[in-house]
């Protein structure tokens, strides 16, 4: 399959190979996704194959208007309307309980329930609108590699398995939506954190906030399937590093093993590095939104410069360093 990469004028294409039942990759402000028509079981299946995404893991439905989640749902709760009036377009996913057969059934695999999101880029809402259909989306990565964040991205890791990428540059986020479960009766419960965090969900509704940092942290928390998988990893050992002191420490130790490192730090780490290693700024200290834009794409830049050992900075679990953290563990243990 010849991929076609397209620009933003370039949508009507992007609606007719869809509409055929072809997958098109399009941005949005936290990941690439790789959209089919939502409806279409030939579709979705197709999304499966060229991720190479085990198929019980669901999908995001991508929707333009509030309209097409209230026309596939059994009930749209009060919650659901505060996250929405709070939050769309933007990086939040709601799951709710959706009618029977509404949409193809690997979207869910059987679950009774449907992840939503309305994504904030323009190219996404306009492509999902003119095709007339919601889309699945999950981001345009092959299964296990770290989330695409430009169509290059997308491109290295899908040539030759999807039908077009629609370029939109780089995205804005650069880790995936916040994914909150709406039918748990305990309260809202965060199966996947995200830009959205916990206290910002707990200022526009009165139920308790489940799975926040302690829950996340602990082993049994409840998870979202795809959290199960190996997700995020580069092709390299990561190991994640606080102060300058163990920066230099394992620096020091790699090279004395005679491994090309790389470094991913904030500007305030990166005096005083030896000239052989790679790096990677991550932005000005303490900017947690520059840090997770740059954690994704950095791993796979270091990837190509073919490191051995790669050196990401952690940042305090708080807001969206939840989000950040929760990834680059997770790619610390090759998950
Ligand atoms: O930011 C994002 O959400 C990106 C962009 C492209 O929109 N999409 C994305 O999709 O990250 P994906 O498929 O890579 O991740 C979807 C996550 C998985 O962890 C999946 O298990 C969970 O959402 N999920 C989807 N449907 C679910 C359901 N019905 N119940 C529980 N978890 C669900
Ligand atoms: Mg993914």
């Amino acid at each position: 399959m010849n991929t076609k990469r397209l620009d933003t004028t370039q949508l009507e294409t992007a609606v007719a190979l869809l509409l055929e039942g072809e997958l098109v990759a399009f941005p949005t402000e936290t990941v690439y996704g790789l959209g089919a028509i939502a409806t279409s079981e030939e579709a979705v299946k197709k999304v499966y194959q060229a991720k190479g995404r085990p198929s019980d893991n669901p999908l995001i439905v991508h929707v333009s208007s509030l309209q097409q989640v209230k026309d596939s749902v059994v009930a749209f709760p009060e919650v659901a309307q505060a996250l929405v009036d709070a939050f769309w377009p933007g990086p939040l996913t709601i799951i709710l309980q959706a009618k029977e057969q509404y949409f193809a059934p690997s979207v869910s695999f059987g679950r009774p329930t449907v992840a939503f999101r309305m994504p904030q880029h323009p190219v996404a809402l306009e492509l999902i609108q003119k095709t007339g259909h919601a889309l699945v989306g999950p981001s345009a990565n092959q299964s296990g590699k770290p989330s695409p964040t430009s169509a290059q991205h997308v491109w290295d890791d899908m040539n030759g398995r999807i039908a077009a990428i629609c370029d939109g540059g780089e995205t804005a986020i650069g880790l995936e939506s916040t994914v909150v479960d709406l039918t748990d009766k305990e309260g809202i419960r965060i199966l996947r954190p995200g830009a959205i965090t916990a206290e910002q969900l707990q200022n526009v509704v009165h139920q308790r906030i489940l799975g926040g940092e302690e829950a996340i942290e602990a082993e049994e928390a409840p998870k979202a399937p795809g959290m199960k998988y190996r997700h995020y990893a580069p092709s390299m050992p990561v190991q994640l590093f606080y102060t300058k002191e163990e920066l230099i420490r394992w620096v020091r130790q790699y090279q004395e093993a005679h491994m090309d490192v790389g470094v991913m730090a904030t500007e305030d780490m990166l005096g005083a590095l030896p000239n052989s290693v790679e790096v990677i700024n991550m932005g000005s200290a303490g900017d947690i939104q520059s840090m997770s834009m740059h954690l994704f794409s950095g791993m796979r830049e270091m990837e190509k410069r073919k490191v051995e050992r790669l050196l990401v900075q952690a940042c305090p679990k708080k807001g969206m360093g939840i989000a950040y953290m929760n990834r680059l563990e997770k790619a610390a243990r090759g998950e």
